[in-house]
């Protein structure tokens, strides 16, 4: 049986690359069409990757597991320096982000490119590092850690209840998460089920 934590981990990868795929989706789209995005939906998604995949996914990773990972497993720091050092860079990216965002609501079409460049990169940066974590890092820990680890695991990563993944948002964040769900396809949202989302990891 699979630990809980595992499957959670698992399924935020998936709520994580749905939305990255949905935002490229979205800006390719609204470029064959000649319009601009809808920057307000652009945003609440970038929130939402904020408010959990950021600050919940990585820090719990980053405080919880790597660590017992460190101490349970030889030869895998290097590894989990690069990811950790991933979860940092990937805070500082989607400021950047955030700002090029604003730089092309505010000013125009001619900073679509800087913003569409900074997605690009944003986007192949997470799911490089998402593959990295489920091929060696979740393995490794279903090979090395113990019950009593994954006891402590289980009841930290089971509050976090993440949106995305079919928990009901909190009532304040209701308004925002109407507007994802009716742009994403199932089984994230109840958008296109043209969307195109092959490559998203099952
Ligand atoms: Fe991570
Ligand atoms: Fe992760």
């Amino acid at each position: 049986m699979q630990h809980p934590t595992i499957t959670i981990i698992r399924s935020e990868h998936r709520a994580l690359s749905a939305v990255l795929r949905s935002l490229e989706l979205m800006l390719d789209d609204s470029k064959r069409r000649g319009a601009l995005p809808d920057f307000g939906l652009v945003r609440a998604m970038l929130f939402y990757v904020d408010e959990y995949p950021e600050r919940l996914h990585h820090k719990e990773e980053s405080e919880l597991l790597f660590p017992r990972l460190r101490l349970r497993s030889q030869g895998t720091h290097e590894v989990l320096d690069r990811l950790d050092r991933q979860h940092r860079e990937g805070h500082v990216a989607l400021l950047e982000l955030e700002h090029a965002l604003l730089a092309f609501e505010l000013l125009g079409p001619a900073r679509r490119a800087p913003f569409e460049q900074a997605l690009q990169h944003y986007v192949g940066f997470y799911l490089t590092h998402i593959q990295i974590e489920e091929a060696e890092v979740l393995p490794l820990a279903e090979a090395s850690l113990t019950e009593h680890d994954w006891a402590e695991l289980d009841t930290v990563f089971s509050l976090n209840h993440d949106p995305l993944t079919g928990h009901p948002p909190p009532d304040e964040f209701s308004p925002l998460f109407d507007r994802i769900f009716a742009a994403m396809p199932a089984p994230f949202g109840r958008g296109a089920p043209g969307v195109d989302h092959q490559g998203v990891t099952s």
